[in-house]
């Protein structure tokens, strides 16, 4: 049967496959453009998502918003996710199990939308969407190919606000992103 947006959220919203779905206020499903060629994929909620319900809305989204604000890139032109639904408590690492457990959301997520670009925000869901042994201080602004999406990663926002030296290179790598958007004629306003 086909998959639809409305059965995908059901699913995500009464989902109690791990313990994260007994903590949880809001499950944090996604937001943005459903037809976007641009989709960013965060690690997991943190309290302020838990409580709205929408990713990336803390001070690690509203620093995430000045970096596409930086580039032109409209946050309502691409589409935002977390590789986890649900927030882990103390906002810890997200455990691998947890990350298996909801991981078919994000892929239906992604067959839905068929994004050509995916920026992971950060070495958990790079770890997750590019390969194992992502090291993001070395690959961060690196380009992968994988099936029909090309792949980079960038520096959690989250990080940036603990180790302000890294923003410029989180810039450049935003810069690029823009520049590969306009190379492959992929348009976002
Ligand atoms: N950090 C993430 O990885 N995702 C969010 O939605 C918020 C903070």
């Amino acid at each position: 049967m086909r998959d639809s947006w409305d059965k995908l959220y059901s699913d995500c919203a009464s989902c109690t496959a791990c313990e994260l779905s007994k903590t949880r206020t809001n499950c944090v499903f996604g937001v943005g453009n459903r037809e976007a060629d641009v989709m960013f994929i965060g690690e997991a909620p943190g309290e302020n998502e838990d409580k709205t319900g929408v990713p990336f809305v803390g001070r690690a989204g509203q620093l995430l918003d000045k970096y596409l604000y930086a580039v032109d890139i409209p946050r309502d032109k691409v589409y935002i996710a977390n590789i986890l639904k649900c927030r882990p408590p103390k906002n810890r690492d997200p455990l691998p199990a947890e990350e298996d457990c909801c991981i078919d959301f994000l892929r239906r997520q992604l067959l839905l939308i068929n994004p050509k670009i995916i920026v992971c925000l950060g070495r958990i869901s790079a770890m997750r969407i590019i390969k194992p042994d992502f090291k993001i201080t070395k690959e961060h602004g690196n380009w992968f190919l994988k099936g029909n999406y090309l792949i980079t990663a960038v520096y959690h926002p989250a990080l940036l606000l603990r180790d302000p030296r890294k923003k410029e290179e989180m810039l450049e790598d935003m810069k690029a992103i823009k520049n590969k958007l306009d190379e492959l004629n992929i348009k976002v306003d």
